[in-house]
This record gives C-alpha cells, sequence and structure tokens, in this order.
C-alpha cells in the first residue's frame, strides 16, 4: 500500500494545491502517495454547522469545539489506523528534516488544519495528537503549514525524487546548510565561478564543498553550527570567506 496522506480542514479546496503539480503531483498521479481531504465543516454543529466557540477564559477570536473536531477524527481514522496524526500549530514543536524523514517511513500522516484562535487542547491531550509548527511566524491557518509538511516527505518517498545523491547532500542531512551552487557561463556580469569547481579534481571540489558549507551554516545559522560543531569539535575554525574564490 502507497503513502497515504488525509488532511482535516474546513478548506479543502486548498488541496492538493501547489502538490498537484511538479515532483509531488506526477507521484500523486502515479499513485506513490495518495491525499484524502475531509471537511471539518461536515462535523459541524445545528443549522449553521459550527464548529467553534468563544474562548473560556476571554480573549480574541474562537476555539474550535473538541466534539466537533473529535467526530471528524473517528471517521477520518479507520480503528487500526496507525499512521501519526499531527495538528499543525505555531505551539508545536519546530518541524525538522529527520521529522520528513520518520514521516516518510511510516504508513502516512492524518493532518489537522486548525483556523481560528486553534483547537480546544482536551481533544489534542486525549487522543494524543501530534503538535508541529513550521516556523516561528503566524499563519492564518494550519493548511499552508500542512502543504509544507507534505512536500517535505513526499519527496523523500521511494522513487519521487530523481537523484538520491542530492537528498544525501541537500541542506540539514548531515546537520549543515548545502554548499553554494554554480553553473555556466563561468563568467557572469564580471563574477567568476569557483575556480576550484572547474577544475576537475573531485576530492579537491568535494572538500571545497564542505568547507563552504561549514562557513555559510556558522554564518547564517548559528543554532545549527553550535549543534555540528559541537559534535565534531570545529568549534575553533574561524569564519572564512576563502572558500569562495
Ligand atoms: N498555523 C498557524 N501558524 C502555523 C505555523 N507557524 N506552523 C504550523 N501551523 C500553523
Amino acid at each position: 500500500m502507497s503513502w497515504r496522506a488525509a488532511v482535516l480542514t474546513l478548506f479543502p479546496e486548498m488541496f492538493p494545491g501547489p502538490l498537484g503539480l511538479s515532483l509531488a503531483g506526477r507521484a500523486l498521479e502515479r499513485g506513490d502517495w495518495s491525499l484524502q481531504t475531509h471537511n471539518l465543516r461536515d462535523h459541524g454543529l445545528g443549522r449553521h454547522r459550527a464548529v467553534d466557540d468563544t474562548p473560556f477564559g476571554g480573549g480574541a477570536g474562537l476555539v474550535m469545539r473538541p466534539d466537533v473536531v473529535d467526530a471528524a477524527l473517528s471517521q477520518a481514522l479507520p480503528p487500526g489506523d496507525r499512521r501519526a496524526v499531527i495538528y499543525l500549530t505555531p505551539r508545536g514543536r519546530r518541524l525538522t528534516q529527520a521529522d520528513a524523514g520518520r514521516y516518510a517511513e511510516g504508513e502516512g500522516v492524518v493532518l489537522l488544519c486548525g483556523r481560528y484562535e486553534g483547537i480546544d487542547e482536551r481533544v489534542l491531550d486525549a487522543r494524543g495528537i501530534e503538535q508541529v509548527s513550521i516556523g516561528d511566524y503566524v499563519l492564518s491557518g494550519g493548511e499552508p503549514a500542512a502543504l509544507v509538511l507534505l512536500d517535505s516527505v513526499v519527496r523523500l518517498l521511494p522513487g519521487v525524487m530523481g537523484s538520491e545523491r542530492s537528498g544525501l547532500e541537500e541542506s540539514f542531512a548531515d546537520g549543515l546548510l548545502e554548499y553554494p551552487h554554480y553553473t555556466k557561463p563561468a563568467d557572469w556580469q564580471g563574477r567568476a565561478a569557483p575556480e576550484m569547481l572547474l577544475s576537475g579534481n573531485h576530492a579537491a571540489i568535494a572538500a571545497w564543498r564542505r568547507a563552504a558549507a561549514e562557513a555559510d551554516t556558522r554564518a547564517r545559522r548559528p543554532d545549527l553550527w553550535e549543534q555540528y560543531a559541537s559534535r565534531t569539535r570545529f568549534s575553533a575554525l574561524p569564519i572564512t570567506a576563502a572558500h569562495r574564490n
């Protein structure tokens, strides 16, 4: 059975959206993965199919009701379904490349998208739902975050990404940002591509790329560098622009 994604949302029209195109879209057509949407509104209450209510304790916005979300999850998750259930929220733990790899190795994911101020915490606790954020900024709903998570996972599924090597070398694969890329023309508007890359010396090119990845990670992502350096004891290396020439 192929990898299966389900999305619970008030806006099923947002899916597959960009995931219907390019790499993910072709994989979807081939059946390498599947995507099912469930409209939370179908489980709304009363004549207006209400899914939300005012927050206990006061405050701005509306909160999605636990009974409505629970009913939608019961419908979306048949008994014995072993997929991870993930609620996209800025309150969640930050999504990493390692998470994407772990989700890709499982049977699929069930993604819960909130709107308004969020979802009543009790249904998240009761069902042991993972809470995941895609970054420290607030979106108007979980849907774009669900698309981001799915994109990061689907490209890792067997057969989806053309070159296996590019997956091993890309950013975060070993705790570093990826090295910078260059192509023709060798001289563009007076800017020369790094000479080393034209040398044909594969060992020297690999060493150049490693140094570039380390320098860029150190300059741009001190948080990643700190973790990497404490693993590899490179913390005394000076920042250098030498690799650029
Ligand atoms: N919903 C709103 N903002 C979000 C974020 N940063 N990550 C995941 N889900 C969200």
